[in-house]
């Protein structure tokens, strides 16, 4: 149960529609994401205040368009239809929608033509973003336009229904005052009270994870990152020593991580952690392999194995904790609507198919920064909650070709210079990730008065919001210096150090 009730987002397939729920979290609203086609009965046991429907890939009058139930218009509740969602929006509520001669994608100029209750007080015309080939050409019965772009009726109006509707993506930055617009109708149309905060979230979530479990007994697998630590410790909230954490030493991790990671959680999240090394059978089923994906692959499947033989000395151990995110179900299959699938995802797609254990996934609305900020919220440390992600692979896919302990070892202290001193010059928290990668490039160098041929490290550092787009960062000079200085001096076996200038795309952040 909620104590909230939620502003629901149906999702007719936008790339931005875990944006529009993001914003309305960021004003301390609680808001969730739906399929568009969510069985009426399911959406009205769900209490939404009020409900936003999604931009969406497709036109209306495509038969195969995404859909949702007609009633959704007759709950007497604030609606606000965005793109999709306002062409959908007229279309069923009596309107015509035609697909434009001249199409509008990027950066229109919106003016305000009417007295109107999103954009009220604010300044004429106002750049917005549009990606939309249909438009309105006739309104429903009872509505009005209040904004146009040179090309379409941009936002239409009738204050009597509670309706509302954009043309352009408010949710997006590059809309100029996006989240005015939106808080408009969050507060001043719904009038939802800022209430959503991590202490609600933890609360809501304890008392579900309770209902869920019963008197039943969980494991929850820590990678070292955030997000597994976030899942395990509020299901440890819920449960106590009911949960049971387990801790694999693939061989891949990053310098003293196994033993900080145990630490940090059994101290500050009062966690029972099971700690396994077998680094050695990880390392011996990767012996020869260079294929990336070949890699991943056997690191997943090893990972299931060990997992498989340590689960049973739990005992009867019926639930599976995992901290799967919301970018990470986006991602990798479209559950939550038409949203094309983008690549497959180590956390969601690695598990088998005849898993036995019924899934306990906490976090899986939330953002990675809302991740943080529920950590926090439980006790946990800076230096478990700030920690930048970490590939389930580890450093694998980091060696850059053939994985060896020796290789290992040389890419784990090249990266644990990279580490530190991105940390003493205050950069770590400003950066997505920022690592160490092992190159199979020797080349000459010259040390003292002798010629060396050595391997070379690439630094990489790049600035994110999602890891989904990335920007390489611009780190001071100084500071590449003196990372370029500590690992030819530090690092046996390392001649050279590169910097990495690639964004993502074309990029992507690892290098394999
Ligand atoms: P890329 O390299 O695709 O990475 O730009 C995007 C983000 O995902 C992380 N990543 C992975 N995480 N298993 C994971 O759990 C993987 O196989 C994997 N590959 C990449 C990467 O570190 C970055 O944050």
């Amino acid at each position: 149960m909620h104590t909230s009730r939620p502003i629901v987002v149906l999702d007719f397939g936008s790339q931005y529609t875990q944006l529009i729920a993001r914003r309305i979290r960021e004003m301390q609203v609680y808001s969730v994401i739906v399929p568009c086609y969510i069985p009426f009965a399911d959406l009205v046991r769900m209490q939404p205040q009020g409900l936003i429907l999604s931009g969406g890939p497709s036109s209306v009058y495509d038969p195969s368009s995404p859909t949702a139930d007609d009633r959704i218009f007759g709950l007497n509740m604030p609606v606000l239809g965005i793109c999709y969602g306002l062409q959908f929006m007229a279309h069923k509520l009596g309107g015509r929608v035609e697909r434009a001669q001249a199409r509008e994608y990027g950066f229109a100029q919106l003016d305000i033509v009417a007295p109107s209750v999103l954009l009220e007080g604010l300044p004429s015309p106002l750049r917005v973003w549009n990606s939309h080939g249909d438009h309105v050409v006739a309104l429903p019965p009872g509505f009005k336009v209040t904004g146009r772009t040179a090309n379409a009726i941009s936002v239409i109006e009738n204050p009597s229904q509670q309706a509302y509707a954009v043309e352009f993506h408010p949710e997006v930055r590059h809309t100029d005052r996006g989240d005015e617009i939106l808080r408009r109708f969050v507060f001043g149309v719904v009038g939802a009270k800022p209430d959503w905060i991590p202490r609600s979230f933890v609360e809501e979530s304890v008392q579900r994870i309770r209902e869920q479990v019963g008197d039943g007994h969980v494991v929850c697998a820590l990678s070292g990152g955030v997000d597994s630590a976030v899942a395990a410790t509020l299901v440890g909230h819920a449960i106590g020593d009911r949960l049971t954490c387990i801790f694999v030493d693939n061989g891949l991790l990053r310098q003293n991580e196994f033993e900080e990671v145990q630490t940090a959680l059994k101290e500050q999240g009062h966690l029972r952690v099971r700690a396994v090394d077998a680094s050695a059978r990880f390392l011996s089923r990767l012996d020869g392999i260079t294929d990336p994906e070949q890699k991943r692959k056997i690191i997943g499947s090893e990972f299931i194995r060990v997992f498989e033989e340590e689960a049973p000395k739990l005992g009867d151990v019926e639930f599976l904790v995992q901290g799967t995110l919301y970018p990470d179900v986006i991602e990798s299959v479209s559950v939550r609507g038409p949203a094309a699938t983008i690549k497959s995802h180590h956390n969601v797609g690695g598990l088998p198919p005849d898993l036995r254990f019924k899934l306990i996934e906490p976090l899986r609305e939330l953002f990675k920064d809302e991740v943080r900020r529920v950590g926090r919220e439980l006790g946990l440390s800076e230096e478990v909650v700030g920690r930048q992600p970490f590939p389930g692979p580890g450093l694998a896919v980091r060696v850059i070709g053939a994985v060896t302990p020796e290789r290992l070892r040389v890419l784990r202290e090249a990266d644990a210079v990279v580490q530190q001193e991105v940390r003493r010059a205050g950069w770590y928290n400003r950066l997505w990730q920022s690592f160490a990668v092992l190159l199979p490039v020797s080349s000459v160098g010259v040390m003292g008065d002798a010629r060396t041929y050595a391997s070379t490290i690439a630094v990489r550092a790049v600035e994110s919001e999602d890891g989904m787009t990335a920007d390489w960062a611009k780190l001071p000079s100084e500071l590449l210096e003196r990372i370029a200085t500590r690992i030819v001096n530090e690092v046996q076996g390392v001649n050279r150090v590169v910097l990495d200038i690639t964004s993502k795309p074309p990029g992507t952040i690892e290098w394999e």
